[in-house]
C-alpha cells in the first residue's frame, strides 16, 4: 500500500526536505505518485523554513495554502523530518555534568519548538473532511517508559516534549476531522549525519531509503484510532 491511500490526490508536504531522511522520504513520495503534487520545505530551497524564524514558517504555509486553494487539491499529508542531535552548539550529555543551557537551546528549539510552531501554522490548513495525515519523526530515546540507560539528556527531553505536542495536537485535530491522523515516528537508527558519530558496532543501521519506506508503510497503514500514538518503521506502537 501507498502512503495516503486510498486517496491517492491532493498535496503532501515533508518538512525537513534537505536532510537525509526527509530528502528519502521526498524521493518515495515522488516515485510514488500517490499525491498530486509532493513538496519539500527546508532551509534552502524556494519553500524556506527555518526554526530559527517563525516568519518564515508563517510565509511557507501561506504559499502552501495559497497553492492549495488555487489548485482545488487538499493538503493530506504533512511529514516532519528535522532534527537535532549534536552540531556546534554541543554534543548529547552522556552525564548531568554536560548539561549545557545553549545545546539545550538548540535541541529544543529543532525538535520541539520548530514542530510545534508547524503544528500551528500548518494544522489549520488540513482539510475537514476525508483521510489526512500529519507525521512527526521523533525517537525512541524519546520514550520515558523505555528509557532504560539514561544519557542525552536534551535530545531525549526534546523527544518526549514532541511526542506530547503531537498527543495533544492528535486530540484537537480529531474534533475538526475525525478522519485525521496525528502521530509521531521512531525511525529506528538510519544512516544519516544525525547518527553516524553514534552509531555503534553490532547496531542494525538501515539506509535512508528503506527507513523511508517502512515509515511511509506505517503511515498508509493507519486507521484514525491509531491517531496521537508514537509508531515505529515496524508499525508499532511504543510508549510514551
Ligand atoms: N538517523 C537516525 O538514526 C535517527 C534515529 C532516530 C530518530 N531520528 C530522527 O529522524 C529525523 C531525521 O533526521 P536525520 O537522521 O535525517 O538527520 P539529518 O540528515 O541531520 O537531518 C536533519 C534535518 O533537520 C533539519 N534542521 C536542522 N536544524 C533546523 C532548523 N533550525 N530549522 C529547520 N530545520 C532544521 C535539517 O535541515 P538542513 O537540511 O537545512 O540542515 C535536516 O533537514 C530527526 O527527527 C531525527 O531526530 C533519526
Amino acid at each position: 500500500m501507498t502512503a495516503g491511500a486510498p486517496t491517492a490526490s491532493g498535496l503532501a508536504v515533508v518538512v525537513g526536505a534537505g536532510g537525509a531522511l526527509g530528502a528519502a522520504l521526498l524521493a518515495q513520495l515522488r516515485r510514488d505518485g500517490s499525491y498530486a503534487r509532493v513538496l519539500g520545505l527546508g532551509r534552502t530551497g524556494e519553500l524556506r523554513i527555518d526554526y530559527a524564524d517563525e516568519a518564515s514558517i508563517a510565509a511557507a504555509a501561506q504559499a502552501v495554502a495559497s497553492l492549495r486553494d488555487e489548485s482545488g487539491m487538499e493538503l493530506r499529508l504533512l511529514v516532519v523530518a528535522t532534527g537535532f542531535l549534536h552540531g556546534p552548539q554541543g554534543q548529547p550529555e552522556r552525564s548531568w555534568r554536560h548539561l549545557d543551557a545553549g545545546y539545550l537551546q538548540q535541541v529544543f528549539l529543532v525538535n520541539t519548538f520548530g514542530p510545534a510552531l508547524l503544528i500551528k501554522h500548518f494544522f489549520p490548513l488540513l482539510p475537514r473532511q476525508g483521510r489526512c495525515v500529519a507525521a512527526f519523526v521523533s525517537a525512541k530515546v524519546g520514550s520515558i517508559g523505555d528509557n532504560a540507560l539514561g544519557g542525552w539528556y536534551g535530545y531525549r527531553a526534546s523527544k518526549a516534549a514532541l511526542n506530547q505536542l503531537v498527543k495533544t495536537a492528535a486530540i484537537e485535530l480529531t474534533r475538526n476531522n475525525p478522519e485525521s491522523m496525528c502521530v509521531a515516528l521512531h525511525p529506528g537508527t538510519v544512516d544519516t549525519p544525525l547518527s553516524q558519530p553514534f552509531a555503534k558496532t553490532g547496531l542494525t543501521v538501515r539506509p535512508p531509503r528503506e527507513a523511508a519506506a517502512d515509515l511511509l508503510g506505517v503511515l498508509a497503514g493507519l486507521a484514525p484510532a491509531d491517531s496521537g500514538a508514537l509508531l515505529d518503521y515496524r508499525g508499532q506502537t511504543l510508549p510514551y
